[in-house]
């Protein structure tokens, strides 16, 4: 890929978005699952055009999001929603647009789910109360959480007037162990329920492209489709973008600051919120594990805070130097922001080493969000 003529830029890979649709449409077409895309994780409606043609809908958990993939969708594909947000002011035009919603608790669902929307299909979020991430804040089924409804407290009366059921408890899992172990658990407790239901919604979380062998899961999913003829949903977002997006920046300084190298970039950690959010190194192209010298790359602006963290390279870092941070698809652009007045990086596209810019910001859009006339 030759380098963008705008930067910073986020540069969306069409190779790696294309295999992951392939990969995505060998699922369905062996479990018989039903694929959205959670917009949640970039909602750039390019993207979400490129998906469309290969994805059953789009997944959604806010007002705006549903706006947005409205825009986009087919009358015949689905728009799921779940939220623990749902405003009492929001429920008529969300049903008008969504074909699923899913209840974030009991009390959501005594409050909205109603005759009055009988054009979507009602259904409850549960928490099976199975947790398998390390980080609690990553993790749905923590102590006190607040993502849905607890399943050692659903009856049947709370079954009686849905249709679906929608789990999310994992995040970036490279196996199906903690599907197959949360599934086991819901049979065990909920089965009884499943024949009266239409729908299954697995949620997201499972990075399909790094998970070597999928039988657990077709077979899985073939089971729930033929024991309890339901429509099985999966609803990834970091699966489907998360590795089709650098961020490419530029080293626009160069000095030492207490006998280390500082390079700072034309970017900063408000372009990749989460490396501050959670304190993570992000991967760059250009370092080297060989290389003898050692540089500290930071972001621009005040922030003291505002750094990558220090990479080995081969050769001196220099102004004028291209730095690339891969798989930055998920959860980057979306929580992006402008602090200190930098702009948001240009967005292009490669396909096929063929470069077009699809957005890029100015002052306009910055003097728009803040100046009251
Ligand atoms: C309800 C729900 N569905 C789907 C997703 C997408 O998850 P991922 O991007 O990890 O696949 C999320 C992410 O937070 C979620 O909360």
């Amino acid at each position: 890929m030759s380098n963008p003529p705008t930067s910073p830029a986020f540069v969306i890979d069409r190779q790696a978005l294309q295999e992951s649709i392939e990969l995505l449409n060998d699922l369905r077409a062996r479990s018989g699952c039903r694929v959205l895309y959670s917009i949640k994780a970039l909602p750039f409606t390019p993207v979400l055009k490129w998906l469309k043609p290969h994805v059953d809908g789009f997944s959604v958990s806010s007002l705006f999001e549903a706006q947005l993939a409205f825009e986009v969708v087919d009358k015949k594909q689905s728009i799921h929603l779940t939220t623990p947000g749902i405003r009492p002011d929001e429920i008529t035009q969300l049903s008008q647009m969504c074909s699923h919603i899913s209840f974030n608790s009991l009390n959501q669902r005594q409050t909205f789910c109603s005759t009055e929307h009988e054009a979507v299909s009602m259904g409850l979020r549960v928490n099976p109360k199975l947790s398998f991430a390390s980080d609690e804040r990553f993790d749905p089924c923590r102590l006190h959480s607040k993502l849905g409804v607890d399943i050692n407290t659903i009856d049947a009366q709370h079954i009686a007037d849905i249709t679906g059921l929608h789990i999310h408890t994992v995040f970036s899992q490279c196996d199906y162990a903690s599907l197959l172990q949360t599934l086991d658990k819901l049979q065990q407790q909920l089965g009884e329920f499943f024949t009266q239901l239409q729908w299954l919604n697995l949620g997201g979380g499972y990075l399909f492209k790094d998970i070597k062998e999928h039988q657990d899961f077709i077979q899985l999913i073939r089971t729930l489709r033929q024991k309890y003829a339901l429509e099985v949903y999966i609803e990834p977002g970091k699966a489907v973008i998360g590795d089709a997006l650098s961020l490419v920046a530029t080293v626009i300084d160069c000095f030492i600051s207490d006998a280390k190298t500082i390079a700072v970039l034309d970017t900063s950690v408000n372009h990749n919120p989460e490396v501050f959010e959670y304190q993570r190194q992000p991967e760059i192209l250009e370092s080297n594990d060989l290389g003898a010298h050692q540089v500290m790359l930071v972001g621009s602006t005040c922030l003291a805070g505002d750094v990558f963290g220090e990479y080995p390279f081969m050769h001196t870092v220099k102004i004028g130097d291209t730095i690339t941070f891969p798989k930055v698809g998920a959860y980057t652009l979306v929580k992006a922001n402008r602090f200190n007045g930098y702009n948001y990086p240009a967005i292009y596209s490669d396909d096929a080493g063929i470069l077009s810019c699809l957005k890029r910001y100015d002052y306009a859009d910055y003097r728009q969000h803040w100046l009251v006339d």
